[in-house]
């Protein structure tokens, strides 16, 4: 389809991706932290494997302990051989390493930021970054404010010699609407919306990228993506970890803000909104928008029957005893933390009235696995009603990982004489069909924050809207707490979440 804003990137915007990502310098800030380790640098070195990175780059890792570009280096190459999709190899390592280099310095320290702003302009000339900059705040989020506050008192946050100048924001984006509200001023005092970057990394998955073409590129399905057909939708993000080290963050956080109010309600804009006008950012993102206005908001009583909390408790993972969620490290003896959440999500619009959506994430769940499961309207019960035969609902399973693909349940005769009526599936998966690995969703969420392309980044409506949604379920829940329900580790949650979606008469798919 082609790119249709009158104001959009010619070269790269939206979902067509053509363009190369531009020389610049990436500048992370939090550089010792483990997403640094864990994605940012896999990353990084995956698209230099692919050679998919700009023709000059510069990484720049910002942060308060002593060390040496070479210790800098050694360090993110071990993180790169143990986190890298594709195995590293030392030649490729090395020629990419050359582009890192370490800049010690508080967060809180203006003459540190002075500092950098003299090694990018050295880089640039030496490198021919061309005064582009990508600052990543992968930092504690207590530290955004400083970080902002000091990259525009160095004036970095302005561009340079016809250069650019963004930001990435990590999540978490704020833990309530207030505090993201805050954080977004600051944000806009310093850059621009349309050099702000906030990451939802769900976004940058392939399947997730993939739920739009399969929608808006065949026919069949778009057809009867509504009330008509649609009985209901069942959105699942499950795995078999635990909090590891995260209590800190957990703890305030737990699934609902951790999962919910991003990824799991950007899988939902995307399974349940209008097609855009084009394929350019702001065309999709105000799609995505209304459908987080549409959203019934879940207040007062209506939270205790619609949304489930519970917490894992001991049990075991793939044959491992595992500990108690209280019992984890860092974590409350009496934390009332929600570990798993399900909810019923109403969207009330034209197309979706009446559809339930029934949505659930947890930890400690006997397997790892995120998907969209739309589940048709049965057929009317007459045709095969003499024959005694259960005739299974279709639906359609967006698998958005492992296994990345997308099946379709439907029935079929077995052969034989008689006729007997057996559910099979059509699949389809991206390995097979497509013969190569997906890329990581931080591959391609840093190519396209170097090409300009905010499209799978979160907008500030977008957050905030979904923070409204989110906070109004924890206005209720800090009201009692009685309702947090548990589970074993290991099982699929509570028997509480089983009986919310058994008044819909059906029940959770298992993965
Ligand atoms: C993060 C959450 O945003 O997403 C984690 O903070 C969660 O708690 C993770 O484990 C899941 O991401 P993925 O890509 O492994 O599904």
């Amino acid at each position: 389809m082609p790119n249709t804003s009158p104001t959009a990137n010619p070269l790269r915007e939206g979902l067509t991706g053509r363009a190369q990502p531009e020389p610049c310098s990436l500048v992370i800030f939090g550089a010792s932290g483990d997403l640094t380790h864990r994605k940012l640098v896999p990353a990084l070195y995956n698209l230099a494997a692919d050679g998919a990175l700009p023709p000059a780059i510069n990484v720049v890792g910002f942060a308060r302990r002593d060390k040496t570009d070479e210790l800098f280096r050694r360090e993110l190459g071990e993180a790169a051989r143990k986190y890298s999709r594709q195995p590293v190899v030392d030649a490729l390592w090395e020629s990419f390493a050359a582009s890192i280099c370490y800049h010690r310095s508080e967060f809180d320290n203006l003459s540190g930021y002075e500092s950098l702003a003299k090694l990018l302009n050295e880089l640039d000339a030496a490198r021919g970054t061309c005064g582009n900059r990508l600052f990543y705040l992968a930092a504690a989020p207590d530290q955004f404010e400083v970080i902002l506050e000091n990259l525009s008192r160095s004036g970095l946050n302005k561009p340079v010699a016809g250069g650019w100048s963004r930001v990435i924001v990590e999540k978490p984006f704020g833990n309530d609407l207030p505090s993201a509200r805050h954080l977004n001023d600051l944000v806009e005092g310093v850059f621009p919306e349309k050099e702000t970057y906030r990451i939802d990394h769900y976004l940058g998955k392939e399947t997730a990228q993939n739920i739009m073409v399969l929608r808006f590129a065949n026919a069949l399905f778009e057809a009867m993506w509504n009330a008509r057909y649609i009985d209901h939708v069942q959105i699942t993000a499950s795995e078999p970890l635990g909090v590891e080290n995260r209590a800190g963050y957990y703890e305030k956080s737990g699934a609902l803000r951790d999962m919910v109010q991003n990824h799991l309600l950007q899988l939902l804009c995307l399974t349940a909104m209008e097609p855009p006008t084009g394929l350019d950012a702001d065309a999709i993102r105000d799609e995505k928008v209304k459908v987080l206005r549409s959203l019934r908001p879940l207040e007062g009583d209506d939270v205790f029957r619609h949304v489930i909390r519970a917490q894992y408790g001991a049990g075991a993972i793939n044959g491992k005893r595992v500990v108690a969620y209280r019992d984890e490290a860092n974590v409350d003896p009496e934390s009332t933390a929600e570990t798993y959440v399900a909810l019923q999500v109403n969207v009330d619009n034209w197309r979706w009235a009446g559809v339930p959506f029934f949505v659930r994430v947890g930890k400690r769940l006997p397997k790892a696995g995120t998907e969209i499961a739309v589940h048709f309207k049965s057929v009317p019960p007459v045709l095969f009603k003499a024959t005694g035969e259960a005739v299974d609902d279709n639906v359609l399973v967006i698998r958005i990982q492992p296994d990345e693909g997308v099946s379709l349940r439907m029935s079929a005769k077995m052969p034989g004489s008689s006729l007997r009526i057996e559910p099979v599936k059509m699949d389809f998966h991206y390995g097979t069909s497509f013969g190569k690995a997906t890329p990581e969703a931080y591959e391609r969420l840093l190519l396209d924050a170097m090409s300009g392309d905010p499209t799978l980044f979160a907008r500030r409506d977008e957050v905030e809207e979904a923070w409204k949604f989110v906070d109004a379920i924890h206005a209720a829940w800090s009201t009692r707490s009685d309702d947090l329900a548990f589970y074993s580790a290991g099982t699929w949650g509570p028997t509480e979440a089983e009986e919310l979606i058994k008044r819909h008469g059906t029940t959770w798919r298992r993965l």
